[in-house]
C-alpha cells in the first residue's frame, strides 16, 4: 500500500466537515516525543467558570478542540470579551465584564456535554440561567438531575417555560449555601455545584463529590481567583462562598491572573495505547504521571512498559521484542479506578493480547458501539451484559469504519494505526471535539494518518 499524500490531501473546503475522514495506513511502529494538551473535560469547566470573575483572567494551554471552540463562542454570546494572545494558539485573555445575558444559544447547547457548565457558572453569577438540555456523545442516558438537585439544594427553582421542549431555566433569588449529598458520583454535577455554590452565602458541603483531575484543576483555579473551596480530589468538597473572586491583587489591579489547564490524562492514556499497539518508543510529554496510573497499571499488566519520568512530565511507552500482550481485565470506574473515556481504545489493545479479556462498563451503558466497526476490522468481541469479552489474538485488518463518538473514533485511530493495510475512519468531527490535531501530532511521531476532505463541487 503506498503512503498517503498527506500534504496534497489535507483540509480542503472547511463547508465539507462532516465528509472528512482520516485515512491511515497501518503497521509503523511509533517513535519519538509527543506532546499532551490541555485537557478538554478541565478547559470545558474552567471557560464558563470566568464567568464567575471580577476582573479579566488569562487562561493558558487550552486545548484547540471543537468543544472549546463552541464554549468560547458561548461566551462571546453572552458578551464576554475574548482574545487569542500569544502565538501558539492555545491562550485567551477573558473579560467578562460587559456580561448581562444569561440565555445560552440552544444551538451551542444542543452540540457538546458541557454547555450545562453554563448553568452552574451563570446561576453563581447572576441568579439566572438559560438552557437547552445537554447534547454530546451517544453514550445512553445521560440524566441531569443530581445537577438539579444540586443547583435546588442552594435555593434555585426551576422554572419550566416551555414543558415540551427540553430547555432547563434557573432562578435565585440568593444561592444559600448547604449539603448536598450526590446519589451518584458524577463529575459534571460535582463540578456543577462547586460553580454555583463559590459565591453563595455561608457554607457548602458537597458529598460523594468526584475525584477526577478536572475537578482538582476547576477548584485551584477558582482558589486562585480568590475563591475558598477545600477538599477537590476527595469526597467531600467544602466551600466557603466569597462576594467577590478579583485574584488576590483585587479589582482594578494591573495583575494579569493567569492559569494553565492540566494535561489531558485521557489524550495521554491515547497516545500511550498507540504506542503500545504499533510496538513502538514514544516519550509523551507535558503529563502528570500521577493522572495515569490506573492506565499506566493496566498497560504494564498487559506487558507494555512504560516508565514515569516525573520530572520531566513525560512518560515513556515501549514495548520489548517478542512480547506477547498479556489478556488483562478491566473494570470502569470513576477516579482513581480506570476511566470510562479510555475504554474502548484498551480494548482495541486487548484483541491483540495472547487470550481473552473482559471488560466491564460500570459508567456509560451505551459505550460499546465501536465494538461493530472493529469487527470489520477482524476484531473479535462479544458484548455481554454490561461488558464485553475480548478474543485476544486478533491480526487487524484496514477496513472503512465510523467513529460513533469520540473515544470510540480514538479508538479506530489506534486500530488503524495498529493494522495491516488501510483504514479509512468517517464521522471524524466526534473525535475533533476531543482532540487537538491528532493526525499531526502522530504523524510527528511516525504514523502514516492523514485527514482528508472530498474535493468540493
Ligand atoms: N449521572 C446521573 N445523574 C446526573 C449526572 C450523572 O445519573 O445528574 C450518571 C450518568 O448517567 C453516568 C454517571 O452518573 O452513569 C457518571 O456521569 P458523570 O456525570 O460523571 O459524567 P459527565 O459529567 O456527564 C464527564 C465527561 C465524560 C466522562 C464522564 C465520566 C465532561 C464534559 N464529560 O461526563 O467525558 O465519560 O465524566 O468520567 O467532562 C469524554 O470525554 O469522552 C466523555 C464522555
Amino acid at each position: 500500500m503506498s503512503a498517503i499524500k498527506t500534504e496534497s490531501l489535507i483540509i480542503r473546503g472547511e463547508n465539507n466537515v462532516e465528509m472528512q475522514k482520516f485515512v491511515i495506513n497501518g503497521g509503523n511502529p511509533l517513535k519519538g516525543d509527543i506532546w499532551v494538551s490541555g485537557a478538554k473535560n478541565s478547559a470545558v469547566a474552567i471557560l464558563p467558570a470566568v464567568l464567575l470573575l471580577d476582573v479579566p483572567c488569562i487562561i493558558e494551554n487550552v486545548p484547540d478542540i471543537s468543544d472549546v471552540k463552541i464554549c468560547l463562542k458561548i461566551l462571546k454570546g453572552l458578551g464576554a470579551d475574548v482574545r487569542p494572545i500569544g502565538d501558539k494558539g492555545d491562550t485567551y485573555w477573558i473579560s467578562c465584564k460587559k456580561v448581562s445575558d444569561y440565555y445560552v444559544p440552544y444551538e451551542e447547547a444542543k452540540k457538546m456535554r458541557a454547555s450545562y457548565y453554563f448553568l452552574g457558572a451563570l446561576l453563581g453569577r447572576c441568579g439566572n440561567a438559560w438552557a437547552a438540555m445537554p447534547g454530546g456523545c451517544p453514550l445512553g442516558a445521560r440524566p441531569i438531575d443530581q445537577h438539579l438537585k444540586a443547583f435546588e439544594i442552594l435555593g434555585a427553582k426551576q422554572i419550566i417555560s416551555d414543558k415540551a421542549s427540553d430547555i432547563v431555566e434557573l432562578h435565585a433569588e440568593q444561592l444559600q449555601g448547604d449539603v448536598i449529598s450526590m446519589d451518584v458520583v458524577s463529575v459534571g454535577a460535582t463540578m456543577n455545584a462547586i460553580l454555583a455554590a463559590v459565591k453563595a452565602k455561608g457554607t457548602t458541603i458537597i458529598e460523594n463529590a468526584a475525584k477526577e483531575p478536572h475537578i482538582v484543576d476547576l477548584a485551584n483555579f477558582l482558589n486562585y481567583m480568590g475563591a475558598r473551596i477545600k477538599g477537590a480530589g476527595t469526597d467531600t468538597i467544602k466551600i466557603k462562598g466569597v462576594d467577590k473572586l478579583a485574584g488576590n491583587a483585587g479589582e482594578g489591579s494591573a495583575v494579569d491572573y493567569r492559569y494553565p489547564v492540566v494535561p489531558d490524562q485521557i489524550e495521554a492514556g491515547t497516545f500511550m495505547i498507540a504506542a503500545a499497539v504499533t510496538r513502538g518508543d514514544v516519550f509523551i510529554k507535558g503529563v502528570i504521571p500521577k493522572h495515569l496510573e490506573a492506565i499506566t497499571a493496566k498497560l504494564r499488566d498487559a506487558g507494555v512498559n512504560v516508565e514515569e519520568l516525573e520530572d520531566e512530565d513525560t512518560v515513556h511507552v515501549f514495548v520489548k521484542e517478542n512480547v506477547l500482550f498479556q489478556p488483562v481485565n478491566i473494570k470502569t470506574e470513576p477516579y482513581p479506578g480506570f476511566p470510562t473515556d479510555m475504554q474502548p481504545q484498551m480494548a482495541v489493545l486487548l484483541t491483540l493480547a495472547d487470550g481473552q479479556s473482559t471488560i466491564t462498563e460500570n459508567v456509560w451503558e451505551d459505550r460499546f458501539r465501536y465494538v461493530k466497526e472493529l469487527a470489520k476490522m477482524s476484531a473479535k468481541i462479544d458484548i455481554t451484559q454490561n461488558g464485553a469479552l475480548v478474543h485476544g489474538s486478533a491480526n487487524l485488518q484496514g477496513a472503512d469504519v465510523e467513529a460513533c463518538d469520540l473515544r470510540a473514533g480514538a479508538a479506530m485511530i489506534i486500530a488503524g494505526l495498529a493494522a495491516n493495510g488501510q483504514t479509512s475512519i468517517t464521522d471524524i468531527r466526534h473525535i475533533e471535539r476531543g482532540y487537538a490535531d491528532i493526525a499531526g501530532k502522530l504523524r510527528g511521531i511516525g504514523a502514516d494518518i492523514a485527514k482528508i476532505s472530498p474535493e468540493k463541487d
